[in-house]
């Protein structure tokens, strides 16, 4: 396997055997931080960390798992640097590779972390955009691993909400390369374009993947592994559109019944964080109130009962950045 200076942009720019690979790094990566004997490969690397929305565990992961290897990572934060604004991603990447070995960008546009590439000498790593979500796949792979006694390629992951978001379009588009059986439950009017559908269903001719999206929530909760949501209004989107939304998705809310109709035991909570699901956020609080239960997009009885694995993807987005950072950086 050589990753050496390869850029991760989109969930696609893997083969599977190289998603794997990664996977198996970082949880040799997991343990080896664990048991106190984890070797720093990245010393002086320099690492730009460029992000245009706010982060609290993209921009953690990249950062420990920078520390942790012994390089330096630079904060970049939304307004702080003239991307976008005064300087193109094609002039931001050049410079940036003169100075740093690799660059980290979460933004809006697909366009700007494509052009970053395009220009850069280093590799680039894309931290969501409006359109892709590459490394939390990363992180929802080993989680899914450490989660079931399965085969893979027999695990069923299914998606329920806001269909055509970042984070619905990488899970699908995961499933049918890694060759999974992945559902997205939404409402038709919230559904992924035709190019993404295609992307998949070309993927999945080659993985055996069965790929299934539905309006209907009985019909995709039926047997699952795992039961994944992600909030109703990713960021970017228009605050006065939260009405519309939770008018579409209310019935997509994840609660006990939810939990119930997959009709397996053993099924599996995972959400990307972050969550509304209490009123201990200023979000959280208002929109509760105007769903009338505890939580939006998932009750806080399910974020916290014991089907939940979400923390345990919240830390594993640490090993699988780390894993990433040294197989691009180091050729492992
Ligand atoms: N899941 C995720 O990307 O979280 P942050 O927005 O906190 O980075
Ligand atoms: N869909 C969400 C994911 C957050 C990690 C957003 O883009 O805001």
């Amino acid at each position: 396997m050589n990753l050496y200076g390869r850029s991760l942009i989109k969930v696609d720019d893997l083969k599977a055997n190289e998603f794997f690979y990664l996977v198996k790094l970082a949880t040799t990566l997991k343990h080896a931080k664990q048991n106190g004997v984890e070797v720093p490969e990245l010393v002086g690397k320099k690492i730009a960390l460029i992000f245009e929305k706010p982060s609290t565990r993209t921009r953690s992961a990249f950062e420990v798992a920078a520390l942790d290897q012994g390089a330096h990572p630079v904060y970049i934060g939304p307004g702080e640097s003239h991307l976008g604004v005064e300087e193109s991603p094609a002039d931001t990447g050049k410079v940036l590779s003169r100075m740093y070995d690799g660059i980290e960008f979460r933004g809006f546009t697909q366009e700007s972390v494509e052009g970053l590439d395009q220009a850069a000498d280093v590799p680039v790593w894309n931290g969501l955009t409006d359109m892709w979500h590459p490394t939390q796949m990363l992180a929802d792979v080993l989680t899914m691993t450490e989660h079931t006694s399965k085969e893979f390629g027999r695990v069923v992951l299914t998606y329920v909400g806001d269909g055509r978001n970042n984070t619905a379009r990488s899970l699908l588009v995961t499933g049918a390369l890694l060759g999974f059986e992945i559902r997205i439950v939404s409402p038709k009017e919230l559904t992924l374009e035709d190019t993404s559908v295609l992307l998949a269903k070309q993927l999945a001719e080659n993985s055996g993947a069965r790929l299934v999206m539905t309006e209907n929530i009985e019909w995709g909760l039926h047997g699952t592994d795992f039961l994944y949501t992600d909030v109703w209004l990713s960021m970017g989107e228009p605050e006065e559109a939260w009405k519309e939304r939770i008018d579409l998705l209310r019935e997509y809310q994840v609660n006990e019944a939810m939990m119930r109709a997959t009709h397996n035991p053993e099924v599996k909570f995972m959400h990307c964080l972050p969550s509304l699901h209490d009123q201990h956020s200023a979000t959280g609080a208002r929109l509760s109130k105007l769903m009338g239960t505890d939580g939006v997009e998932v009750t806080n009885e399910v974020f916290s009962s014991q089907a939940s694995i979400v923390f345990d993807q919240a830390e594993n987005r640490l090993h699988t950045i780390k894993a990433l950072m040294l197989a691009s950086l180091r050729g492992h």
